[in-house]
């Protein structure tokens, strides 16, 4: 018998095909424009310079000599590609270098280097939990971590984000499944750029025997005095399992790390498939992530980390001194206020976060657009986020741009979300 599903159907006839097509027309889509140079505070994009209010690469190293350094000396001795998996051909002694430098670092035993961070996710995940374990997630962890927990197959309990309260009450309905359990939480998140309350949260870990595992993509080389993120801007170092980072962001490049106890580690380099079962990154990619760690963690370091957070901290005062909705620094039990370099705008509907992101981007602005799922429903944002290289002259030029959008866009569309 022949099925009467068509399989691509999908493809053809989803919820948003309406939409994007429509935004097509009028050239509204936010998503895979076209950058025509290197990620810098100004950027070539599409024909025209425009400032840079939508990258990660927090502390500016793409442009740093020594990283570049590192890439083309990395190219230059082992190729191209390395053409198989770190399990078999893929691994080169700048792998293990990393390694040991990440380890250190982090203050974790040992670390393992993927050949992304999504993938970084998906190989912990995927390996240490299994079906008859109990992973716990705050509503807004990043994609990959819940791609893990999917591949996983471990029972999945979710918290309101950034909930005390309600991650107590999942962890006691976690304690009853009967397997072991692990709660996983972005350090900050990725797209309100808040920090997670890592002291309360390994308290009730503690409590109820959980394992711990930070996803500090966007906060490795940016929070605590050594940059080693936000486990260590808390103090809980010694209370988090494992800790994940993204080569992507701060580190200039393309991969992964999970940090943890050294027997963890090496049951994951034995049987993590997203780690066996893929190529290594490329030996560029590799070199360039191993000069900027070093640079982190050099006495350059600091004054990196500090310029990232005064340009998040003045971005943030000039938009909301034009009256925008700008999500507040994260404000801990203890009164301690976190800033971190992802300064978002609370637009709220998608389609009006669409028309405002064009009307900046043709005024010389690139930012990011968040729309559900990214983001709750009618939660729309548009995401600034900032480098150690913006100066405040340029910060200053698109705030300008700022107020002179949102002045034409209010009296066209009426008024954005204003701080309340
Ligand atoms: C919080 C978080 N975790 C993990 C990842 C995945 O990292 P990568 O870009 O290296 O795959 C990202 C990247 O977007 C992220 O924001």
């Amino acid at each position: 018998m022949r099925t009467s599903i068509d399989l691509f159907a999908k493809a053809r006839e989803h919820e948003r095909l309406e939409q994007l097509r429509a935004a097509r027309e009028l050239d509204l889509v936010p998503y895979f424009r076209v950058l025509e140079g290197p990620t810098l505070p100004v950027v070539e994009m599409e024909g025209r310079q425009r400032i840079m209010l939508g990258s990660n690469n927090y502390l500016g190293l793409t442009g740093d000599e020594r990283v570049r350094q590192g890439a083309l000396d990395a190219l230059q001795r082992y190729g191209t590609g390395l053409t198989g998996s770190r399990f078999l051909n893929g691994t080169i002694d700048l792998h293990l270098e990393l390694e040991h430098e990440l380890g250190q670092w982090l203050g974790t035993e040992a670390a393992l280097v993927f050949t992304t961070g999504h993938q970084a996710n998906l190989g912990a995940l995927g390996t240490i939990l299994g079906p008859s374990d109990t992973v716990v997630v705050d509503s807004g962890d990043h994609a990959s971590i819940l791609d893990g927990c999917i591949l996983s197959r471990a029972k999945l309990r979710a918290f309101r984000h950034n909930r005390i309260d309600r991650l107590e009450r999942t962890l006691e309905k976690a304690a009853a499944d009967g397997g072991g359990i692990l709660v996983v939480v972005d350090g900050v998140f990725s797209m309100e750029g808040d920090v997670a309350p890592l002291p309360e949260i390994a308290e009730l870990c503690e409590r109820f025997g959980a394992r711990l595992m930070v996803d500090e993509a966007h906060a490795l080389g940016v929070l605590g005095a050594r940059g080693a993120g936000s486990s260590e801007l808390l103090g809980v170092e010694d209370r988090v399992d494992l800790r994940m980072a993204t080569f992507s962001k701060s580190l200039a490049s393309c991969g992964g790390v999970v940090g943890g106890p050294a027997d963890v580690i090496e049951f994951l380099r034995i049987q993590s498939r997203p780690f066996m079962f893929t190529a290594s990154g490329v030996p560029a990619a590799v070199g360039a992530a191993l000069a900027a760690v070093r640079i982190c963690r050099s006495a350059e370091g600091p004054p990196l980390f500090a310029r990232v957070l005064d340009n998040a901290r003045y971005l943030h005062s000039g938009l909301a001194s034009l009256g925008l909705r700008v999500v507040e620094p994260t404000r801990l039990a203890d009164g301690m206020e976190i800033v971190t370099p992802i300064v978002p705008v609370v637009v709220g509907d998608d389609c009006k976060a669409a028309l405002l992101w064009k009307a900046l981007y043709d005024s010389g602005i690139y930012v990011n657009v968040a729309l559900h799922p990214a983001v709750p429903p009618a939660g729309a944002l548009l995401r600034t986020s900032v480098m150690a290289t913006h100066d405040h002259e340029v910060l200053d030029r698109a705030i300008e741009i700022f107020a002179a959008v949102k002045q034409r866009f209010e009296a066209e569309h009426g008024p954005l979300p204003s701080r309340s």
